[in-house]
């Protein structure tokens, strides 16, 4: 017999597993809960679902499938790429955002380098580089500070051997949001010192006025610069998994060359094209979930057992401050319920009492609340 473990590389060795929001298919199978009949606070993707005009262009281009997809795909890099405020060249796609996530981290890491991640964050930043053997250093955000981002305290960590550091803004599962004077003095710092920074903006679309924010126009001062968005939040094509990542045309080109061949399906880029030229689902989005957020942050300041944090994007952290109840535990309770929350429990920073809900329709979003308030603290 080979003892297959033997032979796996050293950085596969030990790679732990990560937990995600959205498993509706594991919880309807095991309450035996009809999928259309479950409500998914738990992945943060827009409760308008996918554009009527990206769904009908995928179902036309359904005979499409027998080829294999466009390799240039110029049509879609200048869509997003208008989408973006950039140009073509500036523009590399992903199968979902977390393949780009993976391929910068691949590209650029290997074992005695170093990234840094500022916690609670996204867990595949720590899952890619376990993949590719760099080593990491968390900074801790301070809930007392709404967990927001300390630029001293990162510029302190750099040594000599960080290669990137990543940033998430606005950032899950916190919903902070850093203005872009002082990220983009971060870059320039990190700049002189050769690191790299990768910015995940993947929850950018949610916020109000999204390209005040947005660090997309400034891919062409620094080369250190990676902005990653994602087209499965905000236009709901999770399942299609679509993404894209901004850069300097020289660092584009070094990603697209180290890229897997077709990664990115002909209908997920079908329905990109037309998903994000869709200005009035953006719009309805957009303020659909003003509202809708305005009113559950209410609904959840109004539950004294619950702290909420404030949030610029569509979805909030809430901190169950009072009683024995935990975060699991709820999510349990809820899920036997038919609603799917995150628990934020395996977020490094984060412990058991913290939990993650998407702003949904408002009528969900009060069928959720009232459910939550029945707990009423109780184990
Ligand atoms: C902050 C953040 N970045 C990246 C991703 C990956 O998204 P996708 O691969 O669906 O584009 C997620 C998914 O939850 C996320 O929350």
């Amino acid at each position: 017999m080979v003892d297959i473990s033997k032979l796996v590389k050293e950085s596969f060795r030990t790679l732990s597993p990560y937990f995600h929001g959205g498993n509706v298919w594991e919880l309807s199978e095991k309450y035996n809960i009809p999928l259309d009949q479950l409500i998914d606070f738990s992945i943060s993707t827009n409760p308008l679902g996918v554009p009527e005009k990206a769904l009908q262009n995928i179902r036309q281009s359904l005979n499409l499938i027998s080829h294999y997809p466009d390799p240039d795909h110029e049509w879609l890099l200048e869509a997003l790429s208008n989408s973006a405020d950039v140009e073509p060249d500036n523009v590399i796609v992903g199968n979902g955002s977390t393949e780009l996530i993976y391929l910068f981290t691949e590209v650029f890491i290997e074992s005695g380098y170093e990234v840094i991640i500022p916690v609670p964050t996204f867990s595949e930043y720590k899952a890619a580089t376990e993949r590719f053997g760099g080593n990491m250093t968390f900074i801790n955000c301070d809930p007392a500070k709404n967990f927001q981002l300390n630029f001293e305290e990162l510029k302190r960590a750099i040594s000599k051997k960080t290669r990137i550091i990543f940033l998430c803004n606005p950032n899950s599962p916190t919903g902070c949001l850093h203005e872009k004077d002082d990220i983009l003095r971060f870059i320039g710092f990190a700049a002189e010192k050769n690191v790299l920074v990768f910015l995940d903006e993947d929850y950018i679309d949610f916020v109000d006025d999204s390209k005040r924010y947005s660090m997309a126009e400034y891919v062409g001062d620094y080369d250190n610069l990676f902005v990653l968005r994602s087209l499965t939040k905000f236009f709901g094509l999770a399942g299609a998994r679509i993404g894209f990542g901004i850069a300097s045309p020289t660092l584009v080109e070094i990603l697209r060359r180290a890229k897997m061949p077709w990664s990115v399906n002909s209908l997920a880029m079908f329905g990109a094209v037309e998903a994000v030229k869709d200005e009035d689902f953006i719009k309805k989005s957009r303020l659909l979930l003003q509202r809708s957020k305005r009113e559950m942050l209410e609904m959840f300041r109004a539950i004294p057992w619950l702290k909420v944090y404030p949030s610029e994007t569509n979805f909030l952290l809430v901190e169950i401050i009072q009683g024995e109840l935990t975060s699991t535990q709820l999510q349990k309770g809820l899920a036997k319920r038919g609603f799917l929350i995150r628990d934020c429990k395996d977020f490094d920073g984060l412990h058991h009492r913290f939990f993650r809900v998407t702003v949904r329709r408002p009528e969900e979003n009060i069928k959720l609340i009232e459910t939550i308030k029945s707990f009423s603290n109780q184990k």
